[in-house]
């Protein structure tokens, strides 16, 4: 047992503050935009479904965020989380490349969802809320949150995509066992989502546009989201900020950080750290060919929602109301992304790349027969785009964030294994019908 697999810190290694980005980012930040006046929105935008707490978070300027200790003791359940050498895939692929990965799949939930969903709650029931809705995707962020509002006695809504609802009906139970209620989305319970009974399979622009016209209705009710926004990239810096320790302990420092791009919350959470300190990786973002926000949205001020009821940001966009073909990572159906991010991928710092379906889940079972973990769909983008760079061969040690587990997406598993599995296509046509219902709002360079 000379050479160790894991590299693992003591609970009192969990940080103290999270990592501000905000502040070390290129250019003049872009405001978001109120949707009613086209100007640039204030907290007051933001009170009627957010806490004063989370909005001070979403503005700060400071570099860094203490972490308040009850949101720290619940991370206790399931932080520090590991860094792993992939010594067995390394050895499957014949590469001298060191690769590792921070495995966010321990937490109750499965992912890395959690690091956000905790501080919400706590945020939210410190400010006296009685009740938080949101969307899920993949059932990842909808599970999590659920999780949270269990520990902070608040009750719990979810919309869920439609796609996900069918393919996943274990992660209905499991957020019904922490005490939230699920509604397939669209419902008919809500304005945003009939007006897209059309559309089935559902999106996660219509499931936030159901969640947030559940919140703006109920004054004892808020919103939350999972990804996109700067306090939920704030809070996952938990993770960067460990992995920084580990590779320390692995002696060894990273000169490619990859990860998966659904919002950018996770990939942000393990770059942002790295980019604070100064590294000079290179950080690569992998996305679903089937939804390319990155590598084939414009970069524009758009809504986060189909419905068009939350501020403008600026992002790279396949437009608000374009619906992705129902790829079963679920958590990367998103026709936007967090605008920290956009603004790193539009100033050369982060590289963005697209894989197909069946690519992923051939890196995904590849990975599972080396290394044991079956991944969820989502980072088997982030080993796609590994395995990349190993046949590239120019990285000498790789970084990567393995963000949740797939033992609820076996139903995927079992398409690809029987080689029924689809490439769904990207439509060029329905992007450009979707960019041409762009609000007015103004360029951005
Ligand atoms: C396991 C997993 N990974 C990644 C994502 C994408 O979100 P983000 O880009 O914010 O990490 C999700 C979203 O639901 C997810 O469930």
């Amino acid at each position: 047992m000379s050479e160790p697999t894991k590299f693992l810190l003591r609970e009192e290694q969990i940080p103290s503050h999270w990592v501000n980005l905000l502040p070390d980012l290129p250019g003049e930040p872009l405001p978001p935009l109120s949707p009613a006046t086209g100007e640039p929105a204030g907290p007051d935008d933001l009170t009627p479904i957010f806490p004063m707490g989370l909005i001070a978070q979403e503005v700060s300027a400071e570099p860094e965020v203490e972490i308040p200790a009850e949101v720290r003791e619940a991370y206790g359940l399931w932080r520090p989380t590991p860094l792993f050498r992939a010594r067995r895939l390394e050895k499957a692929l014949g590469t001298s490349a060191r690769i590792y990965y921070k495995y966010e799949g321990g937490s109750p939930a499965g992912s890395h969802k959690p690091n956000t969903a905790v501080p919400q709650a706590y945020e939210n029931a410190k400010a006296g809320v009685k009740k938080l809705s949101t969307e899920t995707g993949a059932g990842q962020w909808g599970s999590s949150l659920a999780f949270a509002c269990s520990l902070f006695g608040l009750d719990c809504e979810v919309f869920m995509v439609g796609s996900s609802y069918d393919q996943k009906p274990y992660r209905r139970s499991m957020m019904e066992a922490w005490g939230a209620t699920v509604h397939r989305s669209p419902s008919d319970r809500t304005q945003s989502g009939r007006a897209q009974a059309e559309h089935p399979t559902g999106s996660l622009g219509i499931a936030i546009s159901e969640a947030v016209e559940v919140a703006g209705q109920d004054p004892d009710c808020n919103y939350s989201l999972g990804s996109v926004l700067n306090h939920v990239l704030l809070h996952q810096t938990v993770i960067g900020q460990e992995a920084i320790l580990q590779m320390e302990l692995a002696g060894d420092e990273p000169d490619v950080i990859v990860g998966c791009v659904g919002g950018g919350s996770n990939f942000a959470g393990l770059a942002f750290p790295f980019m604070r300190a100064g590294s000079s990786a290179r950080f690569v973002a992998a996305e679903p060919a089937a939804c390319p926000t990155l590598t084939r949205g414009v970069y524009r001020y758009d809504f986060g929602d189909t419905a068009g009821l939350t501020p403008l940001m600026p992002m790279y966009t396949l437009g608000h109301d374009f619906v992705p073909p129902p790829v079963h990572a679920g958590g990367l159906r998103y026709h936007g992304d967090a605008p920290m991010l956009c603004g790193l991928v539009k100033a050369g710092r982060i590289e963005a790349r697209a894989y197909r379906q069946n690519e992923t889940f051939e890196a995904a079972v590849r990975f599972a027969r080396s290394e044991g973990i079956i991944p969820a769909p989502e980072p088997a983008h982030a080993i796609r785009a590994v395995i990349d760079e190993v046949e590239r061969g120019e990285a000498n040690v790789i970084l990567f964030g393995l963000c949740g587990h797939g033992h609820f997406d076996l139903a995927a598993y079992d398409a690809y294994l029987a080689g029924t599995l689809e490439d769904p296509e990207f439509s060029e046509a329905d992007m450009e019908a979707a960019l041409a219902r762009l609000p007015e709002a103004p360029a951005i360079a």
